[in-house]
């Protein structure tokens, strides 16, 4: 069995953090989340991992190499256009071969691993099997329709769903996928739809079998889901000090708290769950739970809770308590005293500021 990874497309929701680079290398807990589906699917003991790439590719292959670190094989696919889901399994179906496999959508999270889920393919043999989970705002997914064990109808985002059970990033197919997003035609959207490829395995007497997910589980398209992924790992993090760290002895750390090799916390308070990247400095500051700072960071003189900080970035003098937020790589915020007393950016395009 192999594994195929999408990451390409682009991120155009979780804009600007991922104008430009790939939204699957956004981190989680200072972990691509990228990187907990490759894990994922290493664990439940398959070594072949093919990943799609489109436009992101460069940083996508140098973030994840040859996949020796996580003792798998790791093989790019280029797709030339994000045309769906579909069709990155077109563009790999000369990598698959006829060998099953699961697919894995790059931006998911699954807090219970795959194991269980592919020994039970594996067991079974289904021509796919389909993770369902409920959610509240079904019409933003794969809706699918049930009757008993048995699903009547797919769904791709409808304006009135028909139940509430979601299409999970995460399948398992056999061969007969291809024939399936070969005789499909594009949705209202342009893209081709694996939803509508699984319906058509459906009406042509194929088996499909549906599991429903208990777990947690999220799509990171958005800041909120991003922050809540966030929220998720960390409370499952044991605390940890890696090398070169240092706590001076005006600090505090309470409860779950890692510091990442070489992080320096001075005169500072962090209240875990939270993750200090590598050198990255803590002065005179206040890191509240569901905190991650990425590496190379400086917070000064600053307070910060329930937010994400990517690499390089910089939180000096900020009078006021940041919290719910994601704040790019090598950003700066800083306090301006210089008269006239006025509110300075530099934001990128499809920015999101508020200001008290
Ligand atoms: O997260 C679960 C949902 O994922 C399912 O409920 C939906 O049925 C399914 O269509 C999908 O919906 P999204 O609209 O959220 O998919 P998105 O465009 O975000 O793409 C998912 C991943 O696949 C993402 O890592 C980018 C990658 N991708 C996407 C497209 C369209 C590709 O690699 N190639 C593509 O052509």
């Amino acid at each position: 069995m192999k594994g195929l990874i999408l990451s390409g497309g682009r991120g155009t929701r979780l804009r600007p953090i991922t104008h430009t680079s790939a939204k699957q290398l956004v981190p989680v807990a200072n972990k691509p989340i990228l990187f907990y589906g490759i894990e994922a699917i290493r664990d439940a003991g398959i070594t072949d991992i093919g990943i799609v790439v489109g436009e992101t590719h460069k940083e996508i292959r140098a973030a994840v190499g040859d996949g020796s670190r996580w003792g798998v094989e790791v093989s790019y696919i280029e797709q030339p256009d994000p045309l769906g889901l579909a069709h990155a399994v077109l563009v790999s179906e000369e990598y698959l071969g006829t060998d099953e496999f699961v697919m894995y959508l790059g931006d998911n999270l699954i807090m219970a691993g795959l194991k269980e889920l592919v020994a039970s393919f594996r067991e079974r043999r289904p021509n796919s099997q389909i993770l369902l989970a409920r959610v509240p705002n079904p019409n933003q997914f794969g809706v699918a329709e049930l009757e008993g064990d048995r699903i009547v109808r797919l769904e791709e985002k409808p304006k009135t769903p028909r139940s509430d059970l979601a299409l999970v990033g995460v399948y398992m197919f056999d061969r007969h996928v291809f024939e399936a997003a070969r005789s499909i035609k594009p949705s209202a959207r342009g893209e081709l739809e694996i939803t509508d490829a699984i319906q058509w395995l459906i009406d042509h007497g194929r088996r499909v079998d549906p599991t429903i997910v208990t777990g947690w589980w999220k799509d990171t398209g958005k800041l909120e889901d991003m922050l809540e992924a966030n929220r998720m790992v960390l409370d499952r993090l044991a605390e940890r000090r890696e090398d070169g760290v240092e706590v001076d002895a005006r600090s505090e750390i309470q409860f779950k708290v890692v510091l990442e090799q070489g992080s320096r916390i001075i005169n500072s308070r962090v209240q875990g769950p939270a993750i200090i990247g590598r050198n990255t400095t803590i002065v005179n500051s206040y890191v509240g739970p569901f905190t991650s700072i990425h590496y190379g960071c400086r917070v000064e003189n600053s307070e910060i809770e329930h937010s994400i900080v990517l690499e390089e970035s910089s939180v000096l003098d900020i009078g006021h308590r940041i919290a719910d937020s994601l704040v790019g790589k090598g950003v700066t915020i800083s306090r301006a005293e210089r008269k006239p007393r006025v509110l300075r950016f530099m934001l990128g395009d499809h920015s999101v500021v508020g200001v008290l």
